[in-house]
């Protein structure tokens, strides 16, 4: 068993293949934290912790007239609300008789074989071959008798702890929570960490930022109702130290698609705590007798080889037991065309068919109709929630367009955007109650959008029952899903005024409610998430989609650093990526190498390209088809960093028996006369050798990795270059 109850010392002990946690229940049955690392052996790992007369650190009451123990001091599996502790709290309630506490106080422990479930929530799951315990710790507060349960499960192979809460009110009064995070972990030195986020925009999501840890509270969420563009649910705390092959990296992955905040707070002791839940903004939550709330889950890996080796443990993890469509490592993912940048609204089916036809000839296997297709929806005024036909545009209608394109040997996709009402359609018209407004208030607008209220019952079954009936209606192979506003005007009809600071959270629970009910019963169906590009990619999202559109900017110079960003906690398999018109002076060839970091497409009008082109991108579509079981089912390495100066951006996967590779590398910047430039590979076999290209020369993998490759520099700028490594196989 992974996890191991210490009787005298009172330890429990999680441990993983290369992995060590532990806590202790501690003084006065506080719980303590005492180690998240590399394997150590079961020990008490409490000799760590000194006590000392801290003054204006408060000391509990039970203490007597001891004075150096104080929680402000001591490093907490769960930091509580006005217990002397004064650093991030990982909960704050309002009780029944309007005092702001909660004394948590461990009342028992349970550990048992696999993985836990939360009702309300996405999870990550256990497969058959895996190897899972979990365990609970109950801590109690006596006064109010409410419950925080702590959740953990040990994925030991695989080197991943998750951890989630519940909070129970078994008290006879009603409870308001007004915070409640899923994570909280202390580290005794905290002084030498740095913090490495991924904030973004519109355009340009998951850039990467690190900042060395300083006396402060440092604070990443997102108070948009979604997960957002602007800030990424995934941190790591590494040591100042670490780089992509070395050094300690903690990573901390949140399932939750809404509202979150995760603090991390270096203390005036240097001790360094780091919480991270739903955001607690507008946030009050009524917990009435019986009643139980759920946190979403943390997703957390150590790696002490450096950040690459964080990034494979994410990768691995997510790759096996986040989604469970058949599409995430069964089938092989489409080429698809996407009707968007090549037509926007102003198509109609005889157009689409040509597109198909052409891209046909491409080498294409699916044709995507984007947003402009229901109900009056010739520009984006109008027409949102209204999820039938637009018979002007297809006339043919929906099942003869299948067909169509079906005949041509090519397979259909469909874009919706279900969460969404345009003021000027049917729906609204209908259930203007529907849309999320404040009564007495004009609701902000963002694309001329208002957010259905998805926390309501009958708004959710109407999205089911509209988007099932599409689906259920012709022979769709893919879905794009789309949302492309932040919420505002936080309010719902159905719930009475002392609930409305429950339902940022209830949308996002709506929302998951209908995404059980659409995406999984169609497994059969690829879906694709999508949010103003890459605006609500997390791990919650990836439980649905196996894939997620990184962002509306398909420029291949800038998606280099889109995709070097998102790589850190979201693999390649992940991470839709199309080629279109977009990035004028850089070739077909360059937005290739870039768009094969993807699940790879186009996104362009087939029809305007020369049979010469289209010659080139079917060459292309099948050359990602040959790669495919590399870049999806490989080790991925960033070789360069495309946030620094440099003169060249150089990525690589390589196959897990280290048989085969693809190095890719993008020029993005070429001086005159300059210095020849080398690409070291990583991964390879050293003792192997390989060849490039189907060439007939071989090269050793401890040469490449050591010396690295030379890149020929009597190139045009924005050249790309993919070197396929093959293992020779010894004849004799
Ligand atoms: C968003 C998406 C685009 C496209 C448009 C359609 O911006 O990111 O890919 O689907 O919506 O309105």
């Amino acid at each position: 068993m992974a996890i191991i109850y210490n009787e005298s010392a009172k330890t429990i002990t999680l441990q993983t293949k290369n992995t060590t946690y532990q806590m202790k229940i501690g003084n006065l049955d506080y719980l303590l934290h005492l180690y998240y690392g590399s394997s150590v052996p079961d020990i008490d790992m409490s000799y760590q912790i000194k006590q000392y007369d801290r003054g204006f650190s408060g000391n509990p009451y039970e203490s007597r007239n001891a004075r150096t123990f104080s929680l402000d001091a001591q490093p907490q599996e769960f930091s509580t609300q006005q217990q002397g502790d004064f650093r991030t709290t990982s909960i704050e309630v309002v009780n029944s008789d309007g005092s702001y506490s909660y004394h948590g106080k461990t009342a028992g422990y349970k550990i048992t074989s696999g993985k836990y479930q939360l009702d309300t929530l996405p999870c990550v799951f256990a497969r058959d071959t895996d190897t899972v315990s979990s365990l609970e710790v109950t801590l109690c507060d006596g006064a109010s008798d409410v419950q925080v349960v702590l959740l953990y499960s040990v994925f030991e192979e695989a080197d991943i702890i998750t951890r989630a809460v519940k909070v129970v009110n078994r008290g006879t009064g009603s409870i308001q929570l007004k915070k409640i995070m899923s994570v909280c972990l202390d580290f005794l030195n905290g002084s030498g960490f740095d913090l490495v986020s991924l904030p973004g925009r519109y355009g340009q999501e998951r850039q990467v930022e690190r900042q060395p840890m300083t006396h402060h509270i440092h604070n990443i969420g997102s108070v948009r109702g979604s997960s957002s563009h602007q800030q990424n649910p995934f941190v790591i705390l590494c040591d100042r130290e670490a780089t992509e092959d070395h050094g300690r990296c903690y990573g901390f992955s949140l399932m939750y698609s809404g509202n979150f905040l995760t603090e991390v707070e270096l203390d005036q002791y240097d001790q360094l705590r780091l919480v991270m839940g739903i955001g607690p903004k507008q946030f009050v939550y009524q917990l009435a007798p019986g009643e139980t709330f759920e946190g979403p889950e943390v997703v957390m890996a150590f790696s002490e080889h450096g950040l690459t080796g964080l990034s494979h443990l994410y990768h691995d993890f997510y790759r096996t037991n986040l989604c469970r469509s058949k599409f995430v490592s069964e089938v092989e993912r489409p080429v698809l065309i996407n009707s968007w940048e090549a037509a926007f609204m102003d198509f109609d089916d005889v157009k689409l068919v040509k597109i198909a036809k052409a891209a046909k000839n491409m080498g294409v296997d699916l044709l995507v109709m984007d947003d402009g297709w229901f109900g009056k929806r010739d520009d984006d005024n109008s027409g949102l929630g209204d999820w039938y036909v637009n018979k002007d545009k297809i006339r043919c209608g929906l099942h003869k367009l299948v067909e169509q394109i079906n005949a041509l040997d090519m397979k259909f996709g469909i874009w919706f955007e279900p969460e969404m009402v345009s003021e000027d359609s049917d729906l609204y018209r209908a259930h203007p109650e529907w849309a999320m407004q404040i009564p007495g208030r004009h609701a902000v607008r963002s694309r001329n959008q208002i957010a259905l209220d998805m926390s309501r019952r009958e708004v959710q079954d109407y999205v089911i029952e509209k988007v099932n009936g599409i689906l259920d209606d012709a022979n769709i192979y893919y879905v794009k899903w789309d949302i492309n506003r932040s919420l505002a005007d936080i309010w719902s009809n159905a719930l009475p005024a002392e609930k409305q600071g429950e339902v940022y959270h209830r949308y996002v629970l709506g929302l998951y409610r209908v995404m059980d009910e659409i995406i999984l019963t169609h497994p059969d169906i690829l879906f694709e998430g999508c949010s103003g590009g890459g605006g609500r990619y997390d791990p919650a999202m990836l439980h649905y989609y196996p894939q997620y559109w990184v962002s509306d900017n398909n420029h291949p110079i800038d998606r280099l650093k889109l995709h070097y960003g998102t790589s850190f906690v979201y693999p390649t398999c992940t991470m839709g990526a199309h080629i279109s018109d977009s990035g004028k002076f850089v070739s077909l060839e360059t937005k290739a190498v870039v768009a094969m970091c993807g699940t790879f497409g186009y996104e362009l009008d087939a029809t305007h390209l020369s049979k010469e082109e289209q010659e080139i991108c079917k060459e292309q579509s099948d050359r990602f088809r040959k790669y495919q079981h590399i870049t999806f089912k490989g080790d991925f390495y960033r070789l360069t960093d495309p946030f620094k100066v440099g003169n060249m951006t150089a990525w690589q996967h390589v196959t897990k028996d280290k048989d085969e590779s693809l190095l890719s590398v993008v020029v993005t910047n070429l001086t005159c006369n300059g210095p020849q430039e080398y690409i070291r590979a990583k991964g390879l076999d050293p003792g192997a050798m390989y060849s490039i290209n189907g060439s007939k020369e071989t090269y050793s993998g401890a040469a490449l990795m050591s010396a690295g490759l030379p890149i020929d520099r009597e190139v045009p700028e924005y050249s790309a270059f993919q070197f396929h490594l093959v293992r020779e196989r010894c004849t004799v």
